[in-house]
């Protein structure tokens, strides 16, 4: 009689294990964990004029003259229109037209070397109100020129060295 209830008490406990194993194991068993689908990296969107004041550069009509003044203040602590002449800027000799990023022995960021931006005058216009708007994590440490006209003054400023491929 005693080995009966023994079997019988032996076969409950296992009952018992059997019972938590499956409750345990509904954490393994459940919903597959959702996972965000991978999708393939989409293609960096092609370089285009990025608006990042109201401005139309064709409202402006830049002069040279006040160009020079505004690159005395505001951009020869650091550029140089002299072609081949490198500061803590790159040469500015023939920028308008220019591809980004291409002055040899200057050591550009990354941003600015990949940006593939060309220097049109329009470009030019929209990069000088805000810099690291139009080329984020750019090392060009200056803020912008808020003045339109400025910026227009300026680019017929360096506009005097030429025009890249023309
Ligand atoms: C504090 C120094 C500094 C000042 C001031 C400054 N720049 Fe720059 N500029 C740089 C540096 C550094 C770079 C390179 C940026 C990079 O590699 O991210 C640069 C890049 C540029 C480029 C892109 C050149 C290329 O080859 O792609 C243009 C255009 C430019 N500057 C124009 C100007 C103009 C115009 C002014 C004045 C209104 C000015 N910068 C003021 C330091 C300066």
């Amino acid at each position: 009689m005693s080995k009966r209830v023994e079997l019988l008490r032996a076969s409950a406990g296992l009952a018992a294990l059997a019972l938590l194993a499956a409750c345990g194991g509904g954490e393994q068993a459940g919903a597959p964990k959702a996972e965000t689908p991978t999708t393939a990296e989409a293609p960096a969107p092609a370089p285009e004029v990025q608006k990042v004041a109201s401005e139309n550069y064709a409202d402006y009509t830049g002069d040279a003259e006040r160009g020079a003044a505004v690159f005395r203040t505001h951009c020869a602590s650091c550029h140089v229109l002299e072609e081949g002449v490198n500061r803590v800027g790159p040469s500015l000799y023939q920028k308008i037209g220019a591809t980004a990023g291409q002055v040899p022995g200057f050591r550009y960021s990354k941003a600015n070397a990949e940006s593939g931006i060309v220097w049109t005058e329009e470009q030019m216009f929209t990069y000088l109100a805000n810099p690291q708007a139009v080329i984020p994590g750019t090392i060009m440490a200056f803020a912008g020129l808020p003045d339109p006209q400025e910026r227009a003054d300026v680019i017929a400023y360096i506009k005097t060295t030429g025009v890249k491929g023309s």
